[in-house]
């Protein structure tokens, strides 16, 4: 397996366009070749650090056992933060097109203590969010999505994280706020951010963020955007 520091920093790989239908596929063979350089193999550190504090602060982690929140995770690969966020006491989601990430994902969690109602992962394109989906979810969480797809597509992103969550539910994101040309991972930053979310989305907290790992150190921000009702 590749070193994940490297890999993320690692310019366009050949095999995959993720402008075309069969972008799937491109990832999709990235797991079969264990060529997945960007997996931590456990949460993102950045989540890992603001998340407990900020759900609690937030009052997400205070329902009861039979209404709890429910968060998303998109592009979740092999679900390392989806399991992460489930054992905080959130019902969650993860999301992933490529079958092969969500078949590992689910003998991951089928590892950990956690029921099918805490954490499930279930195969589906961001970009064509099923209608059992829609306002479904009071939390997304994103990490290494937003910087996997074309910045041509990031406005239909964000209409579908919109359509994911319910009125006025929140998006907690890892940016990866590089500069380097090209990707995946394709940079960005506060105010390309900033642009594409606010048809939809209110910013609530920007902030670099001091728990990344090695050579992301410096470029990984983490946002808050509460989607507008
Ligand atoms: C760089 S990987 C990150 C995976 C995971 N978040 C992690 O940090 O290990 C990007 C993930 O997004 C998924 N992905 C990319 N485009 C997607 C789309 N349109 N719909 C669903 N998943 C997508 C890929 O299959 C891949 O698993």
């Amino acid at each position: 397996m590749a070193n994940a520091t490297q890999d993320l920093n690692r310019p366009n790989p050949d095999d995959f366009n993720p402008s075309e239908p069969a972008a799937s596929q491109g990832w999709n063979q990235r797991y079969k070749d264990q060529d997945t350089g960007w997996d931590l193999g456990q949460p993102s550190p950045v989540l890992a650090a603001f998340l407990p504090e900020y759900l609690k602060q937030h009052n997400f982690l205070v329902r009861s056992p039979n209404a709890s929140s429910k968060a998303a995770v998109v592009g979740c690969g092999r679900g390392h933060d989806a399991r992460f966020i489930a054992k905080l006491g959130i019902e969650t989601v993860g999301f992933d097109f490529a079958p092969l990430a969500i078949k590992e994902a689910r003998e991951l969690a089928a590892r950990s203590q956690l029921t099918e109602k805490q954490l499930r992962f279930e195969q589906m394109d961001i970009f064509a969010v099923a209608p059992q989906w829609q306002g479904q979810f009071d939390l997304i969480i994103e990490h290494t999505c937003f910087c996997a797809i074309n910045p041509e597509q990031r406005p239909d992103y964000v209409e579908s994280m919109r359509s994911l969550l319910k009125p006025e539910g929140i998006l907690v994101g890892v940016f990866f706020t590089h500069n380097r040309p090209g990707g995946p991972p394709f940079g960005t930053n506060e105010t390309a951010v900033l642009d594409v979310f606010s048809p939809r989305f209110k910013r609530e907290s920007w902030q670099l963020s001091d728990h990344s790992i090695g050579r992301r150190k410096g470029d990984e921000h983490v946002g808050v955007f509460r989607a507008i009702a």
